[in-house]
Order: structure tokens, then C-alpha cells, then sequence
């Protein structure tokens, strides 16, 4: 430990065997990056990969930490926004890294939130066939879901996410000073994430986020409360557990899906726009998974499936298809893209469903008439 390395950090440890590696949580552990970097990779050249917000922000930080380290650093500066998720950017990534003299040994940093974190993620799991990464989320999503579990990708013409690669980053630094400068929108679009937690398999952690939101949206604005860290090592430390049984999802890691079906329709249908963030079409998600739960599933009662509702539509985030502004959504435009998501088994979708708040499970038969009813009901409540 340097100087520079605050004490009052938490790691959390994802386990993967030779691959595991840690997830270092607290305010201002930005300053600690280039120390943790030079113990991990001794003389390792880095090059960094941001964009345009996060370089304006954030880049003067990292960048002095590698320097006081002793590192010498690159970098390449991109457009934000999932634009940037493409095979042009890819390939701008990819050449800037090789022109960088970056072998093995050395070390690409992906500093910004989700999209940086797939894009320069993937670039490094594919550039020499490998190259070690860390992860530098900037984003509430970022910190609390992306960064964590080796998920990289680009967006194809046919959809999100469809060129990529699991590659597991070797560090991942989630410094929450940096999430004072998150535009409001986008902090609580993450918070969704965190909520996504509690309501999949921790009932206690729901509780307290109910009890406890606020300050974690004031950060260190409030006086010396330390709850948004905390939200942070409970959410990683609840990810990092079911990446660590599941890191291929081909069971548990689904669990993770939590309101992601009827998110996912919902935010293609809005064009990945502005218009609906991931984590606002998530918690929209949400809320459907637990009303359909309740009302057409008979598995939790309808108190406790209000219960989830009421904490999303209390911290400001959208809980019904009609809070999204814009032209209406129609059903066989949202059923088809649910289609295209999952894949149907004999007219069965796979959703995530629950039992009440904290028990979350996989339920592989749903039957698609059942899911066109219930979404023709919340459409019909404009
Ligand atoms: N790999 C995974 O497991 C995984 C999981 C969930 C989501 N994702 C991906 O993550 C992406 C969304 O990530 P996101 O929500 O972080 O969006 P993002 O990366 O686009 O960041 C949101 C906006 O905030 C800006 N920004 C970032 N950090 C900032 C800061 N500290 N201060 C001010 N502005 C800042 C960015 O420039 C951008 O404009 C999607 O592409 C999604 O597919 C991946
Ligand atoms: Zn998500």
C-alpha cells in the first residue's frame, strides 16, 4: 500500500479461480489506480479508453494516478453514447491500441460507464488475441453491473450486444466520488440495478435501500454517510456471487434478468434512444415482472408486488409502459420483440418471475398468450 492508497476502501473478491480479481469500492479510489495497476502489472504500459464526457471529468485523475505510479499511459477519446458500441469505434480502438506498442503484459483501461466498459473490454479480448484489462466504471450502472463479470460487447445492425466475448477484467476500481459529476438521470437509471438486487435475492438489502435511498443519491453531500459505497459493495458483492457459480449464464446468472425481458422490449421499441435510459426501461421491467407475478402467475401477493413499485416510483424512476413520453407502444411490435429476445420453446418464453421481494426465480414456461394478455391490459391503461 502507497500513500496514495485510502484506507477506507472496500474489496469485494470475484472468484473465478486463477481469474478472480477485485472490485475496489470507495470515494476518491481513483487516486489509488496507478499504485494497485504497478503491484499487479510491475512497469506494464497502459492505454486508456474513454469518451468525450468521462475525458472532460475524469481522464486528469487517472492519468496523474499512472503517472505518480511510475506508468506511462495512452489513450484514445471516443463519442459518447452506444453509437460508440460499433464496428467503427472497434476498429479505431483496436488500431489505436496495437499503434500504442500494447503487448502482452500491458494493460488496457476502460474508463467511463457501460459502453466504454464493452467497447474497450472487447478491443482488449480481442486485440493479440488477449490482452489484460481494468475496469474504471464510471457510471452507477457501470459500477454496480457492467464492470463486474467479464461481459464485452459491440452492438450488431441485428441488435445490442450480438459481437462479443466474455473476458474477465484482471482489476476493477469504482471510485463513487466520481458519480457526483453523473448527470441525475443517469445515476438513478443505475440505481434500477441496485433496486434489481433486493428485489431478486435479498429481501434485507431492499429494506434498507427503502430506508436508506436518499443518501445514497446524495453521495458525500451528506454528512458523512457512506450508504451509496455501501449500496455499491452489496449490489458487486450479490453480482460477483452469482458470476462466480454461473460465469458462462447457463443457469443462475439469468437471475440477473430480473425485469430485463420486458426491458429489453421496451427499450428497443424506443429505439435505445434517449427517450427511455436501460435502467428506466429495467425499471419498468420491474415492476411488470412483479405485477405479472401477482396478477396472472398467482405467486406473490399483489401488496408485495406494490411494495417493489412504490420504492422505483419513490427514488423518481418510470414504473408503467404509460410513463414513457412519446408515440404509444403497440403489443405486436413489444411481443415481437420479447420473441426476438428470448427464444420461444413451443409458444413457452423464458421469464424471470418471483415469489416475492428477495425470490427471484427462473421460469422457463411462460405461455406467450398469457404474456400478450397482460401486456395488452398495461398498454390499455394510457
Ligand atoms: N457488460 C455487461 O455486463 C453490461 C451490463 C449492463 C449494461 N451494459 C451496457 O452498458 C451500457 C450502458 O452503460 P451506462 O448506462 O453506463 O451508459 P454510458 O456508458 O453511455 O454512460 C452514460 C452517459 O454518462 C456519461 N458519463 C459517464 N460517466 C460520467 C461521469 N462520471 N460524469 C458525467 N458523465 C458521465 C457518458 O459519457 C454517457 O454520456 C449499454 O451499452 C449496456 O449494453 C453492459
Ligand atoms: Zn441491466
Amino acid at each position: 500500500m502507497t500513500a496514495s492508497v485510502r484506507s477506507d476502501s472496500t474489496i469485494v473478491e470475484v472468484k473465478l479461480g486463477a481469474r478472480s480479481y477485485d472490485i475496489v469500492i470507495g470515494r476518491g479510489v481513483i487516486a489509488s489506480l496507478g499504485a494497485r495497476i504497478a503491484a499487479l502489472r510491475p512497469g506494464a504500459k497502459t492505454f486508456i479508453v474513454t469518451d468525450e464526457n468521462v475525458a472532460r471529468h475524469i481522464l486528469p485523475a487517472a492519468e496523474a494516478s499512472l503517472a505518480q505510479a511510475g506508468l506511462r499511459s495512452e489513450r484514445i477519446v471516443v463519442p459518447p453514447g452506444e453509437g460508440s458500441k460499433s464496428f467503427p469505434v472497434l476498429e479505431r480502438v483496436c488500431e489505436a491500441i496495437i499503434a500504442a506498442r500494447i503487448e502482452r503484459g500491458d494493460l488496457v483501461i476502460a474508463l467511463g460507464g457501460g459502453v466504454i466498459g464493452d467497447l474497450a473490454g472487447f478491443a482488449a479480448a480481442v486485440v493479440r488475441r488477449g490482452l489484460d484489462y481494468v475496469q474504471v466504471p464510471t457510471t452507477l450502472l457501470a459500477q454496480v453491473d457492467s464492470s463486474v463479470g467479464g461481459k464485452t460487447a459491440i452492438d450488431s445492425s441485428h441488435g445490442k450486444n450480438l459481437v462479443g466475448a466474455f473476458h474477465q477484467p484482471i482489476l476493477v476500481v469504482a471510485d463513487s466520488a466520481l458519480l457526483d459529476v453523473l448527470p441525475k438521470r443517469e445515476f438513478r437509471a443505475g440505481y434500477a440495478e441496485v433496486a434489481k438486487y433486493g428485489l431478486l435475492g435479498d429481501a434485507a438489502f431492499f429494506a434498507w435501500l427503502e430506508a436508506n435511498w436518499k443518501d445514497i443519491f446524495a453521495g458525500g453531500n451528506a454528512s458523512g454517510s457512506s450508504a451509496r459505497e455501501h449500496a455499491i459493495a452489496v449490489s458487486c458483492r450479490a453480482k460477483a456471487a452469482i458470476v462466480a457459480r454461473d460465469e458462462r449464464e447457463t443457469g443462475d446468472r439469468q437471475l440477473l434478468n430480473l425485469g430485463h425481458t420486458f426491458g429489453h422490449a421496451l427499450e428497443a421499441a424506443c429505439g435505445f434512444s434517449d427517450r427511455l435510459l436501460h435502467g428506466e426501461a429495467i425499471s419498468i421491467g420491474m415492476a411488470l415482472a412483479f405485477d405479472f407475478s401477482a396478477t396472472r402467475q398467482g405467486l406473490v401477493s399483489k401488496a408485495e408486488a406494490a411494495r417493489a413499485v412504490r420504492h422505483l416510483a419513490a427514488v423518481g424512476l418510470p414504473t408503467r409502459i404509460k410513463d414513457i413520453p412519446g408515440p404509444p407502444l403497440t403489443l405486436d411490435q413489444l411481443m415481437t420483440l420479447i420473441a426476438q429476445d428470448k427464444k420461444i420453446k413451443r409458444g413457452a418464453l423464458t421469464f424471470i418471475l418471483v415469489r416475492g421481494i428477495g425470490a427471484a426465480f427462473i421460469e422457463t414456461g411462460v405461455d406467450q398468450v398469457e404474456v400478450r394478455a397482460f401486456l395488452s391490459e398495461k398498454l390499455a391503461e394510457r
